[in-house]
């Protein structure tokens, strides 16, 4: 079946594209995702459809409420396999983390606003995941990137040429270059490799100038990247 999102927040608005449009939307009309992004105001079970208060101890700002988030997660027809809270003081985000979370069949994310959630909200969660070390106005651009991340990993979601590229990253190291059309553009001429025929020269081309990028823009992945001794030879050349 379709790996389900159930999205909760207080701008639906912000993350309908993410489940409507490009391959990601083709993905939940063919059934191979499923999308609900759910409004927390209507769980807010006041008139006024409040869903925050100031915090206690006083300060600036306004808190969500635990009780609100309880009864939007409770009104899912069965429960997720994953709460998972949006904050930049969460487990960050890798393609590991989003690799154990495309075997799921249900997630849940919370996306928090203002100041952020009463911190009972954790007791809710089965896990806080931030994207990164820096803090957004709120939690729907990091719940579209776990989204964009998780949702391509499924079977179906996207084409061979994309996955193919992806399991350059998975790999860990970062991605060889590309190139196409135009042959010179600005001086800079396509590598005679990759006009050459020779698939064995290129797929060692490839491996060699993902080494030497990862090397040169991101040697804190290589000891985790699983390199082989013709790999570190490669490297110390
Ligand atoms: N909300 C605000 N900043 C965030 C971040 N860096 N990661 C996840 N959620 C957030």
């Amino acid at each position: 079946g379709p790996l389900r999102f159930s999205l909760f927040t207080l701008f639906p608005e912000l993350l309908l594209p993410f489940t409507q449009e490009a391959l990601l939307g083709k993905a939940a009309r063919q059934g191979l995702l499923a999308f609900d992004v759910i409004q927390l105001r209507d769980f807010a079970g006041n008139r006024h459809h409040k869903v925050d208060s100031p915090p206690a101890g006083g300060g600036a700002g306004m808190v969500i409420r635990v009780d609100v988030v309880e009864r939007a997660l409770a009104s899912l027809p069965t429960p997720p396999d994953e709460v998972i809270l949006l904050t930049p003081a969460g487990q960050p985000f890798t393609q590991r983390l989003a690799e154990q979370l495309s075997e799921r069949q249900h997630l849940a994310l919370l996306c928090g606003r203002y100041e952020g959630f009463d911190t009972r909200v954790e007791r809710l969660a089965t896990r806080e995941v931030s994207i990164g070390d820096y803090v957004m106005m709120g939690g729907e651009a990091a719940a579209a990137c776990i989204v964009e991340a998780v949702g391509r990993l499924r079977p179906g979601v996207i084409g061979d040429a994309e996955s193919h590229r992806a399991d350059s990253f998975s790999s860990g190291l970062l991605d060889y270059p590309e190139y196409t059309r135009p042959p010179v553009w600005q001086d800079e001429t396509i590598p005679e490799v990759l006009l050459g025929g020779n698939h064995a020269a290129i797929e060692r081309w490839r491996r060699d100038q993902a080494l030497a990028r990862t090397l040169a823009r991101r040697p804190d992945l290589l000891p985790n990247a699983g390199l082989s001794p013709e790999d570190s030879r490669t490297l110390l050349a």
